[in-house]
């Protein structure tokens, strides 16, 4: 393939990610983590499962980094996952080190590269990941709307019993309990929501949705969701790879966007070769306004904590 990503992270979400950009033939992928012939492993098997799946996607697993030299993106999922009774921002500190660790080894060698972060708690580690490269903003992101989206959508779905392809579902804020999905922009074939479903109905789906990663963390007991997050990263991964301009929830440093300021939090943004290309502002209710402050509220105060930390 012409294009190569590298997937920090071995572990559930990194290597589902990896399948799933191999099996997309959208480049080919290194695989690194610190566990020793994890990522060589699981490099291997997918390299097996290949003719199968008809592609020719090249699959690399190390536990060093020259090989990840020149990537065009790199998605980092290194770290460690939520336990149940734990929130993303109980793991603030030990996935900062290693994602500061991380983003230097991966950064000196692929000056170039779009980096798209994945581990948690997500805002505070993209503002880890934008330091340590010292890349510019728009070669920063967050994978958290893409998710929260599509498990709105997935919600909405089940709800009016309509295939998933018809459903667009609008994310705001940080990638937690604060999060702030926007019924009115989210669409059944192009029909506001709040014309399909009465407000109570609607709300129950959004705190499923604040609520989806936590459902899931109570029900696998160890680790957290994966085959949804690597979709999600996947799909900005590709809208990046094949310059598609798609417009996808992503979490962005914002220099003044929707009244924040240096703040990584999810917007809609324009994803296309250069990364984060345009960050699409709309007009929000003084309601929905106050919601999203609150949110960055919360990111600013992780971020507040990350300032205090040795990490
Ligand atoms: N360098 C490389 N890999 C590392 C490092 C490091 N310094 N530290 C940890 N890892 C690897 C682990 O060895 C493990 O294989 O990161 C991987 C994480 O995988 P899992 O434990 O399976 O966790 P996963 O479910 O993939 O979640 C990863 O994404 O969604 C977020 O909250 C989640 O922060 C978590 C991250």
């Amino acid at each position: 393939m012409d294009k190569k990503v590298t997937v920090i992270g071995a572990g559930n979400v990194g290597a589902t990610a990896a399948q799933r950009l191999a099996e997309k033939e959208l480049c080919d992928v290194v695989l690194v983590d610190i566990v020793e012939g994890v990522p060589q492993g699981k490099a291997l098997d997918l390299t097996q499962a290949a003719p199968i799946e008809k592609h020719d996607a090249k699959l690399t697993g190390t536990n060093a980094y020259e090989a990840t030299a020149g990537s065009d993106i790199v998605i980092i999922t290194a770290g460690i996952p939520r336990k149940p009774g734990m929130s993303r921002d109980d793991l603030l500190s030990t996935n900062a080190g290693i994602v500061k660790k991380v983003t230097r080894e991966v950064a000196a060698r692929s000056p170039e590269a779009v980096l798209i972060i994945v581990s948690n708690p997500l805002d505070a580690m993209c503002h880890v990941a934008y330091e340590a490269s010292g890349f510019p903003k728009q070669r920063v992101m967050g994978m958290a709307g893409v998710l929260d989206s599509a498990r709105f959508r997935a919600f909405i779905a089940l709800e009016l019993n309509v295939s998933v392809e018809n459903t667009h579902a609008f994310v705001l804020g940080g990638h937690g309990d604060t999060m702030v999905p926007l019924p009115r922009f989210s669409t059944v074939a192009g029909i506001p929501l709040p014309e399909l479903l009465p407000p109570e109905r609607i709300e129950a789906l959004v705190q499923r949705t604040r609520n989806g990663g936590a459902e899931i963390v109570s029900l696998l007991k160890t680790g957290s969701a994966y085959y949804a997050p690597a979709s999600a990263a996947v799909e900005m991964a590709e809208s990046i790879l094949k310059d598609k301009k798609k417009i996808l929830p992503c979490a962005a440093y914002l220099e003044g966007e929707y009244g924040i300021r240096d703040l990584f939090i999810g917007v809609p943004v324009k994803l296309g070769r250069g990364g984060i290309e345009q960050v699409i502002e709309i007009r929000l209710t003084d309601e929905e306004s106050a919601a999203l402050k609150k949110s960055a509220a919360a990111v600013q105060e992780l971020k507040n904590a990350l300032a205090q930390l040795n990490y």
